[in-house]
């Protein structure tokens, strides 16, 4: 069949409100399970446990985590290489086939598999529908590309000799993905390294170990070879640096923050002994994204994608509008519209899909509250401002207006429910001013003028640039994913040219 995304679901319909509300139910009742690594098909359940937390409610224990320690990613490379020899023989058909077969198991468990991440990463309905989708849209986008993929390349024939070029995998990925696509991310990054014919140590995030633990029981449940996957959660300060300059780790796939893809980026291409190749490191880093609305915008609609951007899943996106850089003309109109719409979001449980959940974690709180009394000394607080963890790590959606360009809370990712807005006297000091980040990831413009799209198309620099839409939401496919500068290698997830990165090509020319 022909690839489509995966349709959203509507919650207001009752037969799909009572499925999830059953499911949160059923999932609730297995909270405190302990999940095993996986190594060469072997379940390995460690002494040492994560607590996986409810971030709307932290005394909630949602799971227990094994814990790698480093000779378990010895012994999962060692698994992960012998696997390799099998593996990476298979045709680009066969892996293709788990691949779909992967996206039927999550389609039939969606419901459950939102559960867990509404608990476990705290995002309301429409975000886990969103996160789901996007994992099954991965796969089947992927399976369909790698297929394409395995034809090879067309050459230009040259007399007397048969040329070919074909695509070979690499060898021993390490995925590294982060917390907050708590499945869509961690599916699209470690079956493109499998589908390639790589074989792969997957090391989730400590804040969403229990959903990548379901992924890899449905990874299990289709029958996936063993050691061609290897599932090594724990400590990154403990096994991060130790996976990523392992001699016989061929690749890394990272996505995460900024700091820590600079790390990695390093760390890898420091050659460890007995190494024998250049280790290519993936790196999609943070943004620092932002909308620009100049003064023949539809007002309404702009205010309507600010707010979308800078609060859904409590900011907490790469792609997150924390910037608005508004025309002067229009400024406080925009303003009063986006401190309207923001003040009525609800602000509660995700179980209970309220608008605005939680943020992550302490650690995220604590950030994120710093960056609130940094905004209070650098600009006005317009709305939100308070912040409590009592209960649940819940920051109140926060806005500060006459943000001037270099303000800390206009150039730093604070990955949090807060808004920086800045004011513009023309049009294009509003790009100069989105311009004006390391980062370079998600951009949006609302305008009426045909001209300034075109100037935004040229010099907005940004990886995924949209007009008259907010800055997040990219579709498998259809809006490729990934960011310039230190936003990262803009591989372009859901991209036809994703599944390169993953392999070498080989030109084999014989003469007759
Ligand atoms: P993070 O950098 O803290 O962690 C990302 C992953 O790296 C986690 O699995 C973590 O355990 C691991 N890690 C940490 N230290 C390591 C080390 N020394 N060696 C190996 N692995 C290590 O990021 P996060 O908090 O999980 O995610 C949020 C960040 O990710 C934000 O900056 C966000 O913008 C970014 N992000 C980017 C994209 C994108 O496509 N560009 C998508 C989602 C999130
Ligand atoms: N791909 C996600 C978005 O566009 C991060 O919001």
């Amino acid at each position: 069949m022909p690839y489509h995304n995966e349709p959203t679901i509507d919650y207001g319909v009752a037969e799909h409100r009572d499925k999830l509300l059953a499911a949160l139910e059923q999932v609730k009742a297995e909270f405190g399970k302990t999940y095993p690594l996986y190594i060469g098909g072997k379940q390995i359940t460690t002494d040492t446990t994560l607590k996986s937390v409810n971030p709307a409610k932290h005394a909630e224990i949602i799971g227990h985590v094994s814990q790698a320690h480093q000779a378990h990613i010895d012994a999962a490379v060692m698994a992960a290489n012998e696997a390799f020899s099998s593996w990476s023989q298979t045709t680009f058909e066969e892996r293709a086939m788990y691949l779909v077969k992967a996206a039927a198991v999550i389609r039939r468990r969606k419901a459950e598999l939102m559960a867990w991440q509404i608990y476990e990463s705290g995002k309301n309905w429409d975000e886990a529908d969103g996160d789901v989708n996007e994992a099954i849209d991965f796969l089947e986008f992927y399976a369909r590309q790698a297929i394409e993929l395995g034809k090879g390349k067309e050459l230009v024939p040259y007399p007397g000799e048969d040329n070919r070029m074909v695509y070979l995998p690499l060898g021993v990925g390490a995925v590294i993905p982060p917390w907050n696509f708590p499945l869509a991310i961690l599916t699209g990054t470690t079956v493109a390294a499998l589908v390639t014919g790589n074989t792969v140590i997957l090391k989730p995030s400590p804040l969403s170990s229990v959903m990548a633990a379901k992924f890899v029981e449905i990874m299990n449940e289709i029958r996936l070879p063993a050691g061609v996957l290897n599932f090594v959660p724990g400590p990154p300060e403990e096994i991060g640096d130790y996976m990523v300059a392992h001699k016989d780790v061929r690749f890394i796939s990272f996505t995460g923050s900024k700091t820590t893809g600079l790390h990695i980026d390093e760390t890898a291409h420091r050659v460890s002994e007995g190494q024998r190749w250049i280790k290519r490191v993936i790196a999609e880093m943070g943004g620092k994204d932002g909308i620009v609305v100049d003064e023949t915008a539809d007002v309404e609609a702009a205010a309507s994608a600010i707010v979308a951007a800078a609060f859904a899943f409590q900011g907490q996106k790469c792609s997150a509008g924390s910037r608005a850089i508004i025309h002067e003309d229009v400024y406080d109109e925009v303003v009063e519209k986006v401190v309207a719409k923001a003040k009525v979001l609800q602000v509660g449980a995700p179980a209970e899909n309220a608008a605005v959940g939680p943020v992550i974690d302490e650690k995220s709180f604590a950030k994120v509250t710093k960056y609130i009394e940094i905004g209070k000394q650098e600009a006005r607080l317009v709305l939100g401002g308070t912040a409590d963890d009592k209960v649940g790590y819940f920051v109140q959606p926060t806005i500060f207006a006459d943000a001037k360009p270099d303000a800390r809370i206009m150039q730093e990712e604070i990955f949090g429910p807060v808004l920086a807005i800045c004011k513009v006297k023309s049009f294009e000091e509003g790009i100069d001013v989105f311009n004006n980040t390391e980062y370079g990831l998600t951009g949006a413009v609302f305008t009426r003028e045909r001209a300034r799209l075109e100037y935004a198309r040229r010099y907005m620099m940004c990886g995924n640039l949209y007009f008259n839409r907010k800055c997040t939401g990219s579709l498998v496919g259809i809006q490729p994913f990934g960011g310039f500068n230190m936003s990262g290698t803009d591989a372009k997830a859901g991209s036809g040219d994703y599944l390169l990165n993953f392999v070498q090509p080989k030109t084999v020319t014989e003469q007759f």
